[in-house]
């Protein structure tokens, strides 16, 4: 039996369709009008692309809090509609009482959607894989930057650096002319606009990013970067439509930077509240020679999980 306060690794639902992503458990909802998914946040948590096997028991229930805290603010915002129907356990689900107590908190009933295959990340400041491009090229994603910026370093306006959004393994920077380019040439994403489409996700990726980073910093927090995934919604025959959502997770710090502002120094890593326990420890492990960054990832010591636990507790209580 699973105990609502068990950390759920993995999940089995009588659903059909399951996909399983790094972090989520998504399930197909027979019979719904427009057609719909089921989100399941696990207490899965990844590092370097590598999901681990030990889970963090709460940490899917603190993310969902905190996204569905976003999607309402996102809402109101009114710049782009998004995939969320409800935060009810489908009734599938119901019978089996346990398991409805263990879903309960952690899934989302979602519009589907075909998923643009473009992580649409937004930067304000310099930081991770932005910062490495700087130090050697002085650009990141190939969009030049004023001379002499330190790490972490706020930019002189925020920018797009998309992604490919790879199958397997790491994600890859590539330009934002790059992305317009990769739509524009699929004939699946052509028909919906190929670079205009690219060129509509690139001002609201930014526009959010600049709204939130706002609405973050005057809660405490400095957020950045962020990275927000699109989809364009699915009609009766499972066809792409025209309606473009934002879909996946919003503004998590499984997504997302975010800093405590009053802490922040530029020219040095900035203390975070996401998985940078989790990361330190696992770079001591491969100085050690004990991991190499591939999969399976090392078990985690309690101490690792509850400190990392923490700092997604502190987060969503910030934000939420
Ligand atoms: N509304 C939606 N329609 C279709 N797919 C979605 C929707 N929302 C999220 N997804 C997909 O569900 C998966 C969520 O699992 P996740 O653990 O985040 O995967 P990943 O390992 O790719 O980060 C992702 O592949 C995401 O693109
Ligand atoms: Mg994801």
């Amino acid at each position: 039996m699973m105990l609502a306060a068990d950390a759920v690794f993995s999940t089995d639902l009588p659903l059909p369709g399951r996909r399983q992503g790094k972090v989520r458990d998504v399930y197909g909802l027979p019979g719904r009008t427009p057609p719909a998914l089921l989100v399941v946040a696990t207490d899965r948590v990844s590092a370097f692309d590598v999901v681990m096997p030990t889970p963090m028991p709460g940490k899917g229930r603190l993310l969902t809090q905190v996204s569905l805290g976003w999607f309402h603010w996102l809402r109101e915002q009114r710049l782009v509609a998004d995939h969320v129907l409800s935060t009810d356990v489908p009734a599938e689900c119901l019978q089996d009482r346990a398991l409805a107590a263990s879903l309960a908190g952690r899934v989302m009933q979602c519009r589907a959607a075909r998923v643009i295959p473009i992580e649409c990340v937004a930067r304000g400041y310099l930081a991770g894989s932005g910062w490495a491009e700087y130090q050697r090229h002085g650009t990141a994603c190939g969009i030049a930057l004023p001379k002499g910026l330190r790490q972490c370093d706020q930019l002189p306006e925020p920018i797009f650096t998309p992604a490919t959004k790879a199958e397997e393994g790491h994600d890859e920077n590539i330009s934002p002319t790059q992305a317009q380019e990769s739509l524009e040439r699929d004939p699946v994403w052509s028909r919906f606009g190929g670079r205009a489409l690219a060129q509509r996700l690139e001002r609201i990726t930014i526009d959010l990013y600049a709204r939130a980073a706002a609405h973050a910093r005057s809660r405490g927090v400095i957020l950045a970067d962020t990275k927000f995934e699109f989809g364009l919604a699915l009609d009766g025959q499972g066809q792409p439509t025209d309606e473009l959502l934002i879909v996946d997770e919003v503004l998590t710090p499984d997504s997302s930077r975010y800093w405590p502002a009053d802490r922040y120094e530029p020219g040095r890593d900035q203390p975070s509240f996401d998985k940078q326990v989790l990361r330190n420890w696992l770079l001591d492990e491969v100085a050690a020679g004990r991991w190499n960054k591939e999969a399976p990832g090392p078990a985690l010591p309690e101490s690792v999980v509850e400190l990392t636990l923490e700092r997604y507790r502190e987060i969503a209580r910030i934000l939420t």
